[in-house]
């Protein structure tokens, strides 16, 4: 097992470039199974998770080679198997992308159902409805979800669900609609950039997507898609947990390879706790902090709103700010794992429904800390580098899963942390 050590109350200071994507990166992979001939795709973050797909797209009959740290050349070979296993769809719940590209190519799929995870219920009725729509038929057998259809038809789903749109649920179905007979409209389609990049991917590819990044997406089905070449756009969440590491160490900082207007949201809310933060340019900014931190509300919601992949960092940055603060968890209602490691460091955290009250204290203290899933490790890395003492954070491979390099990165703007194996 590893764990990263931190001795924190340390300013970061320089520069720190951002990956790629890699919520974005998982369905422009999975996308290239409609493909025909090779795409390269560049800007794809070196993660676990981009790992986990890369395994179960070689069991698809796809060819995954590496140019280099972060370029991959991807060309399906043989496209009789069907199946996405267990084995790896529990390592990785956002494996369930495969789903609508292998209905939409190879006209069957067998996906394991990602059941549920400590971030909350990861439902699959809006995935389910969108390839219905398109006429698949579908049956949950064995733990699996097995769709069938000897021809996708256009047609107009709505898929709007109690915690607002669907990320992967939009994404597969338009990637099952790419190739489907006809018009496909998505109401209440969710409008995350990450999703706006593989519809910008497949247009590229020859798909005729329109509406993108908007709340209704058209979709004309054409006859057949070919291999392109194509950046990912950078992680917005890595940018966003970078911003707040600036900050909660009363740092000075650049990030650059950002897309700023995908942060806007972010953005705003660091300013209101105090956090100067100046735009360079659309690629670029600067990230700085010097007073109290100021006591904010925040809720989640689904872009444009401030995404629940950064509540927990927020979490880590109101622990100590100057007074009570009210986070609101829209999206994954149950998402509050990170609250009771924060509170062993000395946060002051409640829970109430899918609220976390939140008072404000003036210092945490260094501890033995456990991650619970990806985002709760970075609010605790985050927390560490603020606290006295030294934090040990403990179940490392969530980090590796979704922050590319975060120690060298981290140690490079002049943290104190390092990788333990015990
Ligand atoms: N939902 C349903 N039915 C469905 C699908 C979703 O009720 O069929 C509900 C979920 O239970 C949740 C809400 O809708 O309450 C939103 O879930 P969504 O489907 O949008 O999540 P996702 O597509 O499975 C992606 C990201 C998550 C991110 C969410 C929300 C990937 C690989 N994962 O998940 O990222 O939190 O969108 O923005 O893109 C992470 O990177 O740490 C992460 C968890």
């Amino acid at each position: 097992m590893e764990m990263m050590v931190i001795e924190g109350e340390r300013p970061l200071e320089g520069v720190v470039k951002i990956s790629g994507s890699k919520n974005a990166s998982l369905p422009i992979l999975a996308s290239c199974i409609l493909l025909e001939g090779k795409s390269v795709l560049g800007n794809v973050p070196n993660l676990t998770d981009v790992k986990t797909l890369c395994q179960i797209l070689k069991g698809l009959g796809i060819v995954i080679e590496y140019k280099s740290e972060n370029t991959i050349e991807v060309s399906v070979e043989d496209e009789s198997d069907v199946i996405a296993p267990y084995e790896h769809v529990k390592k990785m719940r956002g494996s369930i992308c495969v789903l609508g590209p292998l209905l939409g190519r190879r006209k069957r799929a067998k996906v394991s159902l990602p059941g549920g995870c400590v971030i909350g219920n990861r439902a699959v009725d809006l995935h389910i409805k969108g390839l219905r729509a398109l006429g698949a038929e579908i049956k949950l057998e064995d733990g699996y979800i097995v769709a069938e259809a000897d021809k996708l038809k256009g047609a107009t789903v709505d898929l709007a669900g109690s915690n607002g749109p669907t990320v992967l649920g939009t994404g597969n179905t338009i990637m099952a609609a790419v190739l489907a007979e006809g018009r496909t409209t998505i109401l209440n389609a969710a409008r995350e950039p990450e999703i706006q990049d593989v519809a910008n991917f497949l247009n590229k590819a020859g798909a005729k997507i329109q509406g993108i990044g908007e709340s209704t997406i058209t979709i004309d089905g054409v006859e057949r898609l070919s291999g392109v070449e194509h950046d990912v756009i950078p992680d917005r969440i890595e940018a966003g947990t970078f911003m707040v590491a600036g900050a909660i160490t009363r740092g000075n900082i650049t990030l650059k390879n950002i897309c700023v207007d995908d942060l806007t949201t972010v953005v705003e809310k660091l300013r209101e706790v105090g956090v100067k933060i100046e735009n360079q340019s659309k690629q670029e900014c600067q990230v700085s902090c010097t007073g109290e931190f100021k006591h904010i509300d925040i809720s989640t919601l689904p872009y444009p709103g401030l995404p629940t992949d950064m509540q927990a960092q927020f979490t880590a940055l109101l622990s100590l700010a100057n007074g009570n603060s009210v986070v609101t968890e829209n999206v994954f209602p149950d998402r509050f794992m990170h609250t009771f490691e924060l509170a062993r460091m000395g946060a002051d955290i409640k829970i109430e429904n899918n609220r976390s009250i939140i008072n404000g204290v003036s210092s945490l203290c260094g501890t033995r800390v456990m991650a619970s899933d990806l985002r709760a490790s970075a609010s605790l890395i985050l927390a560490g580098l603020a606290a006295k003492g030294i934090t040990e954070v403990d179940r490392l491979y969530h980090i590796d899963r979704g922050y590319e390099r975060i120690e060298e990165k981290l140690s490079a703007l002049g943290a104190r942390i390092k990788r333990e194996r015990y």
